[in-house]
């Protein structure tokens, strides 16, 4: 069944351990953290310090999401402030191969992020090197965005890619996710689905993520 990775860009950052004790007590088995640089994308979010505290918050997976250029320079303070994934952009990275095995020998799960023009034909000579794509399903940089529906398109090429090499590779889903169209991303391939303002914003974060596993559950295959 699909995993759900609560993105944390849309919690309350007053009341983060709150926030994480939330998560830690629902059904989401991800912390999926957003780290955003000013230059790779048009937006500054947190850093290794807010990371290192959320690690102490919870036994769950970190989940980091670099949106950064050169993360090369910083694979190894994440790995010690407690990523237990990361991904880095193939946009941001001309020596992609290199980065993955910077985040693999250092014991992390590694995953390469798509934009949305970005083609998955693109990920051929990597897929067999890396855990999890992260599909982009809005332009990275800011949470609440709308999902773009091509994606559907996106994560079924991909999840076709993946079938047939015979490969254990995860396809995470990035942006947009809510309760209506959760279901058509599952069906169409995606293992891990990643919630922002769905979750956080709700009256019930925890009820909304019940019902996106509950949704989870209907729509794999
Ligand atoms: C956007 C981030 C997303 C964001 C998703 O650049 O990578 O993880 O937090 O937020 P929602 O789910 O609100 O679109
Ligand atoms: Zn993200």
């Amino acid at each position: 069944m699909a995993i759900v990775a609560a993105s944390f860009l849309a919690s309350n950052f007053l009341r983060l351990e709150e926030e994480c004790k939330m998560v830690n007590e629902s059904e989401a088995e991800w912390f999926h953290l957003d780290v955003m640089d000013g230059r790779f994308v048009p937006n500054i979010s947190f850093g290794i310090p807010v990371i290192e505290h959320i690690r102490k918050a919870t036994n769950k997976v970190c989940d980091v999401h670099l949106m950064i250029v050169e993360p090369e320079k910083f694979v190894e303070d994440f790995k010690k402030a407690g990523a237990d994934n990361i991904s880095v952009h193939i946009e941001a990275c001309p020596n992609l191969h290199r980065n993955i095995q910077q985040i693999k020998e250092l014991g992390m799960k590694a995953g390469v992020a798509i934009n949305p023009h970005t083609p998955v034909s693109m990920l051929s000579e990597v897929l067999h090197e890396v855990d999890i794509v992260l599909v982009m399903s809005v332009n990275p940089g800011f949470g609440a965005q709308k999902f773009i529906p091509h994606t559907l398109e996106k994560i079924k090429l991909l999840r076709r890619m993946i079938d047939e090499k015979g490969l254990n590779v995860l396809i995470e889903i990035d942006g947009g996710v809510n309760l209506d169209n959760a279901a058509s991303i599952v069906a169409a391939g995606a293992d891990v689905l990643v919630a922002g303002n769905t979750v956080f914003s709700s009256n019930d974060a925890q009820g909304t993520i019940k019902v996106l596993k509950e949704v989870c559950k209907v729509s794999g295959i």
